[in-house]
C-alpha cells in the first residue's frame, strides 16, 4: 500500500495496532506485538502515544517482543534499543514492564544460545505474535537478519554487515564504535507472526524496496523471503515506492 506521505501511513499502521489491542481487550485476551526500532516506526509510536493520551487506548493487555538489540549493549546506554523503546513508547503508555521483552545485550557469550531459545519459547508460551512491525535496512535486512540469513532462522547472535554499521555510525559517533554483533529474532521467528507490516519511507529506501518486492528470492536480500508469506503488507510512502 502506497500512501502520499509517511505521516498518513504511520497513522494507518497505528490504527491497525490499536484495533488489534481493542479487539483482544473485548475478549479478555492479551495482544502480542512484535516491535521494531530505527527511524521508520517512530511516527507509529508517536501516534500510539497520542491514542493513549487522547483517546484512552490502554496497553494493560499488551505483551511486546522487540526484534533485536546490539551486542554487547548495556540497556541504559544512549544507543540501546531499550533506551529507544522507552523514549519513543514505553515511558508514555500504561504497559506493564513485565510484559516488555527486548533481547539482552549484556549476557556472556556462552549464555546467548540458551537465552535465544528461551526468547523464542516465551513468544510461543503467550500464544505467538499477533502482529509484527518491520523496517528494512539498506542491506535488505529485517530485524538484524543480514544477507546470508536462512528463511527458517531463529533468534540468534549475528554479525552485522559493514553497510549496516556505516548506517548506524552517526548514532555511535563513528563506525568504529558500532558493535559488530547483535541478537535478532530470526526470519523464521518473524514469519510465525499472524500479520506482518513492513514500512519504508523516503527515496533512500527505494532501491532496496524494489529488490525486496520484485527481485528474485535469495538470502542475498533477506527481505525477499517475505514474498513467501500471505500475511505481509508493505506500507510505503511515494518516495520509497518510486522504483517499483
Ligand atoms: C536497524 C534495525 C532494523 C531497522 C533498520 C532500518 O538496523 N535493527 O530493525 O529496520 O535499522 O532503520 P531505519 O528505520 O532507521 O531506516
Amino acid at each position: 500500500t502506497v500512501y502520499p506521505d509517511q505521516h498518513i501511513a504511520s497513522v494507518k499502521v497505528a490504527k491497525r495496532i490499536a484495533d488489534i489491542i481493542r479487539s483482544k481487550q473485548e475478549v479478555g485476551e492479551a495482544a502480542i506485538l512484535g516491535l521494531a526500532t530505527g527511524a521508520t516506526p517512530v511516527g507509529v509510536y508517536a501516534e500510539l502515544v497520542r491514542l493513549h493520551r487522547e483517546e484512552g487506548l490502554s496497553f494493560r493487555n499488551v505483551i511486546t517482543f522487540n526484534l533485536d538489540e546490539y551486542y554487547p549493549m548495556q540497556p541504559d546506554a544512549a544507543q540501546s534499543y531499550v533506551t529507544f523503546m522507552n523514549e519513543h513508547l514505553f515511558n508514555h503508555i500504561d504497559i506493564d514492564r513485565d510484559n516488555v521483552h527486548i533481547p539482552d545485550g549484556t549476557l556472556p557469550k556462552e549464555e546467548i544460545h540458551d537465552y535465544c531459545l528461551s526468547y523464542e519459547r516465551k513468544i510461543e508460551e503467550v500464544g505467538g505474535l499477533d502482529f509484527q512491525i518491520l523496517g528494512i535496512g539498506r542491506t535488505g535486512h529485517i530485524g538484524f537478519n543480514e544477507p546470508g540469513s536462512a528463511p527458517n532462522s531463529g533468534t540468534r547472535l549475528v554479525t552485522l554487515d559493514d553497510l549496516t554499521r556505516r548506517d548506524a555510525a552517526r548514532d555511535f559517533g563513528g563506525k568504529e564504535n558500532v558493535p559488530t554483533k547483535a541478537i535478532t529474532m530470526g526470519i523464521g521467528t518473524i514469519f510465525k507472526a499472524r500479520e506482518i507490516i513492513l514500512m519504508a519511507w523516503s527515496q533512500k529506501k527505494a532501491p532496496i524496496i524494489k529488490k525486496a518486492v520484485e527481485g528474485d528470492m535469495s538470502s542475498d536480500v533477506p527481505a525477499t523471503y517475505l514474498q513467501l508469506s500471505n500475511s505481509v503488507e508493505f506500507v510505503l510512502d511515494e518516495a520509497a515506492a518510486s522504483d517499483l
